[in-house]
């Protein structure tokens, strides 16, 4: 935990020290749980939505993108559940005065068990070497299996309570578990209340109810209004999706662990429009998709695992999250959620228009049913990151911090590089910069040693370093130096648009996403 924590705390500060993220207002001490980003974030940002964009609406045929407003008609609030159901348990501890997620608390205590059965089978994997059956280890021995029960026990307790909204049952669930507040270290705790979660504003200059508005808490709700408007002038037939990226904005009482949980992020989100009936087929169909997207970044398939929901949202049949091994666990990356006919339907009745599909092969007209995928930007962003920081010891026994963030995404895919500030080497630099750049973000730099050079650019996560010299001057060629095995090659100039594309074109990406 502790290991993880530090890992966390490297990765803010190296995001802060090199232009990926930096504290919101900073000079006026910041606000919490709001960030900026910097040079390079904004680079990384753009590429990771540049990745979903393409695989989403590029490669689908009947998945079409929007840009729906912030700001929407109070009453879309109202119909999607948003006003009434929008909430988080809240409970507080008296001593430490913190405020805390009652399922938030639940769900850290699992984690902990949790962690104690992986435990258990790391002991085994290293009491019997090879011959370990994990599979059968975890089937049969007692204290993993009482692990287990006890996890069910609790998930069973707290779907209960959660989905009658007993309050009181959630409270004395964790009275039960003994659960302490991390700070105070005390079981003192309030009752547990219901808690808001949308922002709201006043509309132009009248204040009372009237005027109040919501900032969008997900973007799905412009796609529900629009459904009618891309269907009719995109000529759109069932099943279609789709895809917006924006901002959505929700008062998390508990906002932390850096850009994971935000008041202010950015979401990924396609709603895919089905016959009714249909909907678990396109369910799964998503969840296989979406996890092949994000395994497509190599990031390390071990990284990534499903949580079926036990809560369900108010207006969904089945729902699932892809959960990521972020520094601080296990944490949820992506939900996909098929919410029924919940949304249009509710939209028809609070605004009395219909908001239906003709589907010519049934003859007949309905409200589609919905498959959704949702992702964090922000979310994918620290998944990137996180995967891509690390710390080397090299031969020479000297160390590196290296960003291996996948060609595609990186800030930059190549730095320029002249060996020395003299002899035209500049000139040359600059000439293939403005060949390459017609193509990629690149960087120049001529700054310092070659050596601090190659350090820097490992540290920004550029994929390339090439490497102008003297024979470039005579042969037209120049070295290039791969970031991750740091081995360096001699290829001719007019190769290097070949060598980069072949790891950071989009092309090259997408035909392996769809391989
Ligand atoms: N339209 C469905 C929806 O909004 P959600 O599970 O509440 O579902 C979807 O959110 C995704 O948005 C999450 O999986 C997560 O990646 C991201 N997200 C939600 N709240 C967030 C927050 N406070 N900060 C950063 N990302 C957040």
């Amino acid at each position: 935990m502790e290991a993880q924590k530090d890992r966390l705390k490297d990765l803010i500060s190296h995001a802060k020290e090199y232009g990926f993220v930096f504290p919101s207002s900073e000079i006026y001490d910041g606000l919490a749980a709001t960030y900026d980003y910097g040079q390079l974030g904004a680079e990384l940002k753009n590429n990771i939505k540049t990745y979903w964009w393409k695989a989403m609406v590029q490669l689908h045929e009947n998945i079409v993108g929007l840009d729906s407003a912030i700001f929407m008609h109070p009453t879309t609030w109202k119909a999607s559940g948003h006003v009434d159901a929008f909430n988080d348990p809240l409970i507080d501890n008296k001593d430490s005065k913190k405020r805390y997620r009652a399922d938030v608390l639940l769900e850290d205590h699992i984690e902990k068990i949790r962690q104690k059965i992986e435990k258990e089978v790391e002991k085994g994997l290293k009491r019997f070497g090879d011959a370990f059956d994990a599979a059968q280890f975890r089937a049969t021995n007692p204290n993993v299996l009482r692990n287990q029960e006890k996890i069910e026990q609790i998930e069973e307790r707290m779907k209960s309570a959660l989905e009658q909204n007993d309050l009181e049952g959630v409270r004395q669930l964790i009275i039960d578990l003994e659960i302490v507040c991390p700070i105070s270290g005390s079981k003192n705790w309030t009752e547990v209340r219901q808690f808001n979660l949308m922002f709201s504003t006043e509309l132009g200059s009248v204040a009372g109810d009237a005027s109040t508005i919501y900032l969008r808490p997900e973007t799905a709700q412009g796609i529900f209004v629009n459904f009618l408007n891309v269907q009719k002038s995109g000529r759109m037939k069932i099943p279609f999706g789709i895809a917006q990226i924006g901002k959505a904005f929700r008062n998390e009482i508990v906002a932390r662990q850096f850009i994971f949980r935000m008041r202010e992020f950015e979401q990924m989100e396609m709603q895919f429009f089905v016959r009714p009936g249909e909907e678990m087929k396109w369910y799964d169909y998503w969840k296989t998709l979406r996890t092949k997207w994000h395994q497509n970044l190599g990031l390390g398939n071990e990284r990534y695992r499903f949580h079926d929901h036990l809560k369900l949202a108010h207006y969904a049949n089945a729902a699932c999250d892809i959960e990521y091994n972020f520094p601080m666990g296990f944490k949820e990356l992506e939900g996909i959620h098929s919410r029924t006919d919940f949304d249009l339907k509710q939209h028809e009745q609070f605004s009395g228009k219909k908001l239906q599909f003709f589907d010519p092969e049934m003859n007949q007209s309905y409200v589609p049913y919905v498959v959704e995928t949702s992702v964090g930007l922000d979310r994918m962003f620290l998944a990137v990151l996180s995967a891509a920081y690390q710390e080397e010891t090299l031969e020479d026994g000297s160390e590196r911090v290296v960003l291996k963030i996948p060609a595609v995404l990186a800030p930059y895919k190549a730095a320029i590089l002249p060996l020395i500030k003299k002899d035209g080497l500049p000139e040359k630099a600059r000439e293939i910069m403005a060949q390459l750049q017609l193509e990629y973000s690149v960087q120049y730099d001529e700054k310092d040693s070659i050596g601090k050079r190659y350090r820097r650019q490992d540290a920004i996560g550029t994929p390339f370093s090439i490497t102008v010299d003297h024979q470039t001057l005579e042969d037209n060629t120049v070295t290039i130096r791969d970031r991750d095995t740091m081995t360096q090659e001699r290829i001719a100039i007019s190769a290097l648009e070949h060598v980069i594309s072949d790891k950071a074109s989009w092309k090259r990406v997408l035909s392996d996403l769809i391989s």
